[in-house]
């Protein structure tokens, strides 16, 4: 028989580990509701172009890593490679901006790449990601800053630290852009055919460009920073005053350029010690959602690689599910109308109804590492009682079916 596998640069999420995906999820949303914002959904399926005009075709993601496809009518549509395009659209589309001055949105789902895999890149992989559309001053992006780090520090993530540019208005892009251009010029000769479509088209993606030859040229090209106007310069320093003062960690990379095209200003990247891939990345792109048919709208936000983050989170889970044994068909009825009382208040039961006896069944959960389990057999059911057993340490209690709960609770406690 063929055996299936998983599609290449694919993962699997299998339940040990999906005990950390539920607990990164369930921090990163209640620290962004502290933060007043609320869950956006869009769908993974977009039109191509979406991602074309949003993200920027000369961009690796759009040119190179889109999973794109026709559907039966011949619309020419993309797997979402990233949500802020998507969220825009959405924001726009419904009319967002007339609800409230300012919103604040968070998602969470999988994003598609078709990139080249290796450990920690994957093709479709998960974004836990925040959009924050209205606010113009510094301290949004400090905010959301803060945010993103909140919710590492929820999570139990340590060790990172950020690197942060200003890439500077749109003016000042286009200046660079100019700066940039004439310095490559003088080495078309030895940019890679790609290369050689940006010099004409968008200079900037060259400095992204993951071309040996292509980087060392990079290495010298002048800096944004020569170029950025007063006002940039200004909500530069203020992010930066901000975030000093919230104690995060960060360094200023005048070289982090980003690989999308719509970030004006403010860009950042979070890293985590002895890594070089990027657990999150983001920005203030202002110019987005008016170039998208939609308001004027300054707009910043980020989205963390949750497949890169998930192997820092410490499985600190209690093994709190008690596995219940039936001796006996009697016992299995008996113990279902007993027991799910308790279920019911919250308290995980696991019922095994397989034919055993109860030696072969505490084989099976210590052979399984299992703390809790309760047997119930004849005796049980005429004494009206469970017994509960702490398999790790041997010890075993007789709890009242009157005082189930509260019995075992106190038990589980020691
Ligand atoms: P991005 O930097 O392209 O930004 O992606 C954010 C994060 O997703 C990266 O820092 C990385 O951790 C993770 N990531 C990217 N590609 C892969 C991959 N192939 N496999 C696993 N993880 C990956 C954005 O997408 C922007 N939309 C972020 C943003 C939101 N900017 C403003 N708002």
């Amino acid at each position: 028989m063929e055996k299936y596998r998983k599609v290449r640069g694919m993962h699997d999420v299998l339940p040990d580990e999906g005990i950390k995906w539920n607990f990164f999820e369930k921090k990163a949303k209640e620290v962004c509701e502290l933060f007043g914002f609320n869950q956006i959904k869009t769908p993974v399926v977009e039109e191509k172009n979406l991602f074309e005009r949003g993200v920027g075709e000369q961009t690796d993601i759009v040119s190179k890593e889109m999973y794109v496809f026709k559907d039966r009518k011949g619309r020419e549509l993309a797997l979402r490679p990233e949500g802020t395009a998507s969220v825009v659209r959405s924001y726009i589309e419904n009319q967002l901006y007339l609800k409230e001055k300012i919103s604040r949105l968070y998602y969470f789902g999988p994003m598609f790449r078709y990139d080249r895999p290796q450990k920690g890149r994957y093709r479709q992989f998960y974004h836990f990601g925040v959009e924050l559309f209205g606010g113009k001053h510094p301290f949004f992006d400090g905010e959301v800053i803060y945010l993103l780090s909140s919710i590492f520090k929820k999570t139990g993530i340590k060790n990172y630290s950020f690197k942060i540019n200003s890439l500077g208005c749109s003016e000042c892009k286009l200046k660079y852009s100019e700066k940039l251009k004439d310095y490559f010029q003088n080495y078309k000769g030895q940019l890679c055919d790609d290369c050689k479509i940006r010099l004409e088209k968008n200079p900037l993606r060259i400095l992204d460009c993951k071309n040996k030859n292509c980087r060392e040229i990079s290495k010298k090209a002048p800096e944004i920073e020569e170029i950025l106007c007063n006002n940039c310069k200004k909500h530069f320093d203020k992010v930066i005053e901000y975030i000093k003062e919230m104690d995060i960690d960060f360094k200023i990379d005048k070289s982090l350029v980003r690989g999308l095209d719509y970030y004006t200003r403010t860009v950042f990247e979070v890293f985590i010690e002895g890594e070089e891939n990027a657990v999150a990345g983001g920005g203030r792109y202002d110019n987005l959602v008016s170039q998208m048919g939609g308001p004027e709208t300054p707009a910043v936000g980020f989205a963390i690689g949750v497949e890169r983050i998930i192997p820092y989170i410490k499985d600190e889970k209690e093994d709190r599910a008690i596995y219940c044994v039936f001796i006996g068909e009697e016992a299995k009825l008996w113990g279902v109308k007993n027991l799910s009382k308790v279920r019911e208040k919250g308290i995980c039961l696991i019922f095994d109804y397989e034919e055993r006896n109860l030696k072969n069944h505490l084989k099976i959960y210590n052979r399984e590492n299992r703390k809790w389990c309760i047997i119930i057999g004849e005796n049980e059911m005429k004494n009206n009682q469970v017994i509960l057993k702490n398999m790790k340490s041997g010890q075993q209690f007789q709890i009242s079916v009157e005082n189930l709960l509260d019995g075992i609770k106190e038990k589980m406690k020691c």
